[in-house]
């Protein structure tokens, strides 16, 4: 057995090593400065209890982004250095993001090991590749991201740390094949298991829907179906789930190999980015000429987040999380007892809350970031959560879960199916029942404007000044009657503080909210999760509960609200741009 030692590096702190709302998140070309990835990982074992690091077992790997390779090496001879006892690895590195969270929570080695955290290596839908993006998260015993108090200490070390400790002469160990390596060190025993990556995912997905009714439907002639993993990780997942399990021809999937730099593209599943899938399925300027599938759906990067289209259809996130809030009980197993409660981020619409008040659910809105779904589902106060970051997810782990979202869909397209996919029945599409969601339940206009990229002190500016005119909101009156005299004027304005119920803990300037007469809502936040400069999101949103009038093209419906969220914040004043880089 090869017998390592432990080196001391000195080292000096690095500038703003801050972990973001989803982790640290820099380019690869930063992250490969000398000690730059050391320094981080240092300081999240120095912020863990040590219980969580002496003997423990710690799941490594990520999205299969370019520079993942050599840093789960850096990371497993730092870990057996600190004394951990044992590494998980996903074969290759690769494991999605829910995948990690469900491994934390569910998988037990051999020996009746369990892990106590993880090391997540992505960027999620950030691009990927030497010139790139690259990012490392850690996640908590409950499978979910660190809370504020760790990531803060996290970030605290980073500026005092001058040393850290690696098992310099510990070999690289063969990710690519199953199997467990053992090594001696100065505290014992440490050994690196790599695993296969879906085995445990797959089981878990098996306890919650029911796999034979899915099958069904996807072995329907009348059914069509594709997916895109946008070559992120969620290739290897949809190939073993949908195609292995689900019995989904080969060809309907699209992107699925993972590639370290996702083909050159940018892996996030909207109708910017996710664009053959977009054409293919009959939407966008270079739609399909030929007979689009019935559903269609993409992933990011690290597969937490979902796109859902229909045939030439595009479900909102919003809409999503609330249709399958409304359905979930008649058509997935896991929640046929009731929902404990629904939850939603602030900027996402508001038709989850009208199912909850409908269903007489338990109904929390969070700021924006899955950690906070996470602290209510550890107290068993929330079953389904979504975000209109194309995020959806439930308790069955704590990360968002993009694989789940698409087998919920399709577990409602089955219900709803179940007696027209034989014989002359026509078969009951997403759009049919995003349609006839909004005629029950009222329909949220809604889209999301994005400025990536801007100034960063220019964005700044930008919200303060929106802040600013908060204080008299009948000079805001006056700006909208000239520019759009039909909006209805604003009755409330505040930037939203959240008080945790379960931990008490309060998260302020979570996002500038306007909120007019008729319930429409405007809102502004600046992204937590770029890695250059400052991206601006302008939210905007309409209720319309008359059915008749729930069936407009929504940018046309918006475009009034829209205007008036561009003056009102003076967009093209602070930031120079005539127009979004992305609109959701
Ligand atoms: C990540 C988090 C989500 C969050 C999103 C917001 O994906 O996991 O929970 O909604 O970032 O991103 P933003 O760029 O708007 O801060
Ligand atoms: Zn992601």
């Amino acid at each position: 057995m090869v017998v390592f030692s432990v080196v001391r590096k000195e080292t000096k702190p690095i500038e703003g090593q801050k972990p973001g709302t989803s982790g640290l998140r820099k380019k690869v070309t930063v992250f490969k400065q000398p000690n730059y990835l050391q320094n981080f990982v240092q300081s999240t074992f120095n912020a863990l209890s040590v219980e969580k690091v002496k003997g423990a077992t710690i799941v490594v790997s990520g999205d299969g982004r370019y520079y993942s390779k050599d840093a789960i090496q850096i990371i497993t001879k730092m870990a057996a250095a600190n004394g951990v006892r044992r590494i998980w690895v996903g074969q290759n590195g690769l494991l999605s993001t829910p995948a990690v969270s469900c491994v934390i929570r569910e998988r037990v080695g051999a020996d009746g090991s369990k892990a106590t955290g993880a090391f997540i290596l992505t960027a999620s839908h950030n691009p990927g590749g030497p010139h790139e993006d690259f990012g490392i998260k850690y996640n908590m015993e409950n499978g979910g991201p660190a809370p504020e108090a760790v990531t803060d200490k996290i970030f605290a070390n980073t500026k005092i740390i001058n040393e850290y400790l690696i098992a310099e002469d510990l070999p690289d160990v063969d990710i690519s094949v199953i199997g467990v390596s053992s090594f001696g060190g100065p505290e014992g025993p440490f050994d690196v298991e790599v695993f296969d990556s879906t085995t445990d995912y797959v089981k878990l997905m098996k306890t919650i829907f029911d796999f034979e009714s899915i099958q069904k439907l996807l072995a329907s002639p009348k059914f069509t179906f594709c997916y895109d993993a946008l070559s992120g990780v969620a290739g290897i997942y949809a190939k073993r789930i949908f195609v292995e399990e689900l019995g989904a021809n080969e060809s309907s999937l699209l992107n699925c190999v993972p590639k370290e730099d996702f083909g050159g593209s940018h892996p996030d599943p909207n109708l910017t980015y996710a664009k053959e899938l977009v054409a293919r399925m009959g939407l966008g300027k270079s739609a399909s000429e030929v007979e689009p599938p019935e559903f269609g759906a993409a992933a990011d990067g690290d597969a937490d987040r979902n796109m859902i289209l229909g045939k030439r259809f595009f479900v909102t996130p919003s809409d999503s999380v609330a249709i399958i809030a409304a359905n979930a009980v008649q058509a997935i197993p896991y929640f046929t007892s009731g929902l404990k409660g629904v939850a939603r981020s602030m900027p996402t619409s508001a038709a989850l809350d009208v199912v909850a008040k409908n269903l007489n659910l338990k109904f929390f809105e969070v700021p924006t970031g899955w950690k906070f779904f996470g602290n209510l589902m550890d107290a068993g106060l929330c079953s389904i959560c979504g975000e209109e970051s194309f995020g959806t997810g439930s308790d069955h782990i704590r990360e968002k879960d993009g694989i789940w979202a698409v087998l919920a869909w399709l577990s409602i397209l089955a219900y709803k199916n179940k007696d027209s996919l034989d014989g002359n029945k026509k078969l009951v599409t997403v759009e049919d029942i995003v349609r006839q969601h909004w005629a029950t339940y009222g329909r949220h206009y809604y889209t999301r404007y994005d400025y990536e990229n801007v100034d960063a002190g220019a964005a700044k500016d930008l919200m303060a000044n929106l802040v600013k005119i908060q204080s008299s909101l009948s000079d805001v009156n006056k700006i909208i009657k000239e520019v759009q005299p039909d909006v209805s004027p604003v009755v409330n304005a505040d930037e939203f503080e959240y008080k945790d119920p379960v931990d008490g803990s309060i998260s302020k300037h979570q996002g500038i909210r306007y909120f007019f007469k008729d319930g429409s809502r405007l809102v502004f936040r600046l992204s937590g999760t770029g890695s250059e400069g400052a991206t601006i999101r302008v939210y905007i949103e309409q209720y319309e509960k008359d059915p008749t009038k729930t069936g407009r093209d929504s940018q046309d419906a918006l475009a009034p609200l829209v205007d008036v969220a561009l003056k009102l914040s003076k967009m093209q004043e602070f930031t120079g741009r005539s127009a979004p880089t992305v609109i959701t």
